[in-house]
């Protein structure tokens, strides 16, 4: 991370890790033992497993016991490692800086389970409560109290006390049960809780000098705000999903990172505080769940009632490169809205190009100016505007034409072009990112513009001696009905992880959200009440968090499974046109790109049926992703002997992911709870089923006599033998109806 935020976004969008992590991504192997590379002391992040007959009557007990394994680790010298953190929720272990003597030395003691180096993970709205169907004084909002009583626990870059998006109005006092701290002023009814883990010590300030977790936490549990905009743009009253929810930081990342150390540790001070919510817009590469920091604490949120909501990552549109993928958190992808920002381009043969930007300069000047694309004759530096690349080219009072990519933040190629003189920027996608644009706060006119509009605007060039243009500022335009389609740096499936389990489970608002922001992108005195626009799923899975408070304070009872299954079963898959949604390339969005579909908060408030599952439910399913009993033991926090296991596809989730072999016939069963009406019939009603599959349901028919009552049924895929199948992935969904509820369940068949 940067202080500046979009640079961030379009980092990771590109999926560029550093080298050392690369190297630590590689070492992670199956041994639950991993040394650094290196002489020096690392943050080791160490698993205990308290040994039989040992009890610890105070936390600080179990903190000497920690103490021992550093002792030991010593070797009877002086220095000894000093206890970066100690955990007691998320599990038995702690963080240490050591050297990777220190840790074979530890390695004897009795209850000693694990240690491997930390990683570093990555952090990956006026208008989106309207869009998702969120209106005040009526249906969710109201039937939730938009929140009150839930505790958002945000893990981000820290909080901006004072900004009005947190303050308490209309907020009630925190529920009894919440233990959290303020460490800094300026906490509220609102804002009830912020703490620093980065810093080391643990003794920084929680503020945001970043501004990621200020619009992070306001999008999932901001209050209302009159007037929000940026630039005057999208001007409108701003509210999180869980408008009178209360908001906790933990600040777990600063400008290197997000050390897991630190992230375990955000993680084991929310579950003890009380949190009802917790929201990871970050994360890292792929590992396996026992290594994978943010699968290990959410398995103890879960156990807790804990909902976890996660991004789903910024490296799309490449398959498989999905980050939190466990089958307990909810991954969520991100979508566009129906509102844009829009920057039209006006070429010289009259052609008129819609793009979009933040930064819509009254005084513009509408005249044609000359237009050019350095690209053309100036190598892959200057096609990309990179830093400096612009010198020496004559681009001064021009439209300068620049590639988006090359790892260059969006914002950061508009000042190359103003550095060099340039009037204004078009910014072209590259052909992966297809049609999805951002409105950008940049720093001079410009335009974001679709491959493919790109592409036109260089034919254009080609085709004359002095192209010209122009960019008409259009302000903000609702009612875009591509919207929601999935956005192109959106991370897709299938998961390595867990290749049995689509992922992501759902997609959600994510590009070009308006929400708090601790300083004034514009160049004006406004200090106070600034918000930014900004993309990524770390824009969308705080929606869905805030979505869950709601659905928590409407149904106190429902766990996280019965949440998520309420989330993911509801969701839509068709955009504002009517047809389903669409990806980047304007093709229908496959299910590794949109899982179920598109949140609804209205449904999923009231789901009819749900797919519920126990904690406890997991340990034949990760028995049978062929962990052994002790990696098994790491994710569920106490002994396992793996007795029992089950295919992926048989735990009680709400989709499908089966591979299908030539003569394969493949049942699993589910089962509903019914939370809908007492007496209710459900029948399969809307079937897709891909060619090549034979789908068999039983019994047909689902008879409920009361609330809560389960039964289960039984989904036979078998392979037709008789067609002919050309693609790998098959898909499709089967959705029991009972007239009043639809409950939808989609499925991915890999054929093999
Ligand atoms: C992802 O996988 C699907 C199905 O195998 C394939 O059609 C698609 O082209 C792949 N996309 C990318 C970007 O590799
Ligand atoms: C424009 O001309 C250049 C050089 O002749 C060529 O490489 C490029 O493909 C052309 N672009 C378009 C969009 O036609
Ligand atoms: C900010 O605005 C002031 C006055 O409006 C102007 O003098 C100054 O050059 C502007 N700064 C930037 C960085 O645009
Ligand atoms: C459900 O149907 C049964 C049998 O028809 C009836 O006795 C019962 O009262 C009904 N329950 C509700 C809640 O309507
Ligand atoms: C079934 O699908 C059709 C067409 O997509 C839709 O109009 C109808 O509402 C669906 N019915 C149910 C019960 O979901």
């Amino acid at each position: 991370m940067t202080s500046n935020s979009s640079k961030n976004m379009e980092r990771k969008r590109c999926n560029l890790l550093p080298k050392f992590l690369l190297m630590l991504v590689l070492a992670f192997d199956i041994f639950s033992i991993v040394y650094a590379n290196s002489d020096q002391p690392v943050t080791y992040i160490v698993h205990l497993n308290v040994p039989d007959g040992v009890t610890f009557d105070k936390p600080e007990d179990r903190q000497s016991w920690y103490q021992s394994f550093l002792m030991a680790s010593s070797r009877g010298s002086n220095v000894i490692p000093s206890l970066i953190h100690a955990y007691h929720n998320v599990f038995t272990g702690f963080a240490a800086k050591l050297t990777a003597d220190q840790v074979k030395a530890m390695e004897s003691m009795d209850g000693f389970v694990s240690a491997r180096p930390e990683s570093v993970y990555k952090l990956h709205t006026t208008h989106t409560p309207t869009f998702l169907g969120l209106h005040q004084n009526l249906g969710v909002w109201r039937g939730s109290n938009y929140g009150k009583g839930i505790v958002i626990g945000v893990l981000d870059t820290g909080i901006t006390p004072g900004h009005p998006s947190f303050d308490d109005k209309g907020v009630p006092p925190p529920p009894a049960k919440w233990k959290g701290k303020c460490k800094v002023s300026g906490c509220n009814n609102k804002l009830i809780g912020a703490r620093d883990f980065v810093s080391s010590g643990s003794s920084g300030s929680p503020l945001d000098d970043e501004g990621h977790g200020t619009h992070t936490s306001s999008t999932a549990g901001g209050n209302f705000v009159d007037g929000a905009n940026v630039f005057g743009m999208a001007k409108g009253t701003a509210a999180g999903m869980a408008p009178l929810a209360h908001v906790a930081m933990y600040k777990v990342c600063d400008s290197f990172g997000c050390p897991s150390s630190a992230i375990l540790a955000g993680m084991d001070a929310a579950i003890e505080e009380g949190v009802d919510v917790l929201s990871l817009s970050l994360g890292g590469p792929s590992v396996p769940f026992y290594e994978d920091g943010i699968a290990v604490g959410a398995f103890s949120a879960i156990q807790r009632g804990i909902f976890v909501s996660c991004s789903a990552g910024n490296s799309g549109p490449f398959n498989t490169t999905l980050s939190n993928e466990a089958p307990w958190i909810l991954t969520v992808g991100a979508s566009t809205v129906d509102r844009n920002i829009r920057s039209t381009v006006y070429l010289g043969n009259k052609d008129l190009l819609d793009g979009e930007s933040l930064f819509q300069p009254k005084d513009f000047p509408q005249k044609y100016l000359p237009l050019v694309y350095p690209g053309l004759n100036h190598g892959q530096d200057a096609a990309w505007c990179g830093p400096g690349s612009l010198k020496g080219i004559d681009v001064k009072g021009k439209v300068v034409v620049c590639d988006r990519g090359g790892d260059i933040a969006r914002i950061a190629k508009g000042q190359t072009v103003k550095d060099a003189g340039g009037a204004a920027m078009i910014l072209a996608n590259e052909p992966v990112d297809g049609d999805t644009t951002e409105a950008d706060a940049h720093v001079l006119p410009a335009s974001h513009v679709a491959s493919d509009v790109g592409f036109t605007i260089k034919r254009y060039i080609n085709s004359t001696s002095s192209p010209v243009a122009t960019l008409i500022f259009r302000g903000t335009v609702i009612g875009v009905d591509s919207a929601p389609a999935v956005a192109s740096f959106s991370s897709r499936g299938p998961s390595m992880t867990s290749p049995g389990i689509v992922k992501p489970d759902i997609i959600g608002p994510g590009v070009s959200i308006l929400a708090a922001w601790p300083i004034s992108v514009e160049n004006s005195t406004q200090t106070k009440a600034t918000f930014n626009m900004i993309s990524g799923t770390s824009m969308s899975c705080p929606h869905l968090s805030g979505i869950s408070a709601l659905l928590k304070s409407a149904h106190p009872d429902w766990s996280p499974a019965a949440i998520k299954s309420a989330i993911m079963t509801t969701a839509g898959k068709l955009s504002l046109s009517g047809y389903p949604i669409e990806d980047e390339r304007d093709q229908p969005a496959s299910i590794f790109a949109i899982g179920s579909g598109q949140v609804n908060p209205t449904k999923a408030n009231d789901p009819g049926l749900i797919f519920d599952i126990q904690p406890n439910d997991y340990v034949p399913y990760l028995c049978g992703l062929g962990y052994t009993s002790k990696q098994v033991g790491v994710i569920v926090q106490k002994r396992v002997t793996c007795t029992k296991a089950i295919p992926e596809a048989q735990l009680n989730y709400p989709s499908f992911a089966v591979t299908l072999g030539a003569a394969d016939v493949k049942s699993y069963t589910r089962t509903v709870t019914n939370v809908g009406v007492a007496n209710s019939t459900y029948t399969p009603t809307n079937v897709s089923i891909p060619i090549g599959l034979v789908l068999e349901i039983s019994p047909a028919k689902l008879i409920f006599s009361k609330l809560n009552q389960k039964l289960t049924y039984t989904t036979t895929f078998i392979r037709d033998k008789k067609a002919t199948v050309k693609a790998p992935y098959g898909e499709g969904y089967l959705t029991w109806s009972s007239g009043k509820h639809s409950v939808r369940t989609p499925f991915s068949i890999k054929f093999v």
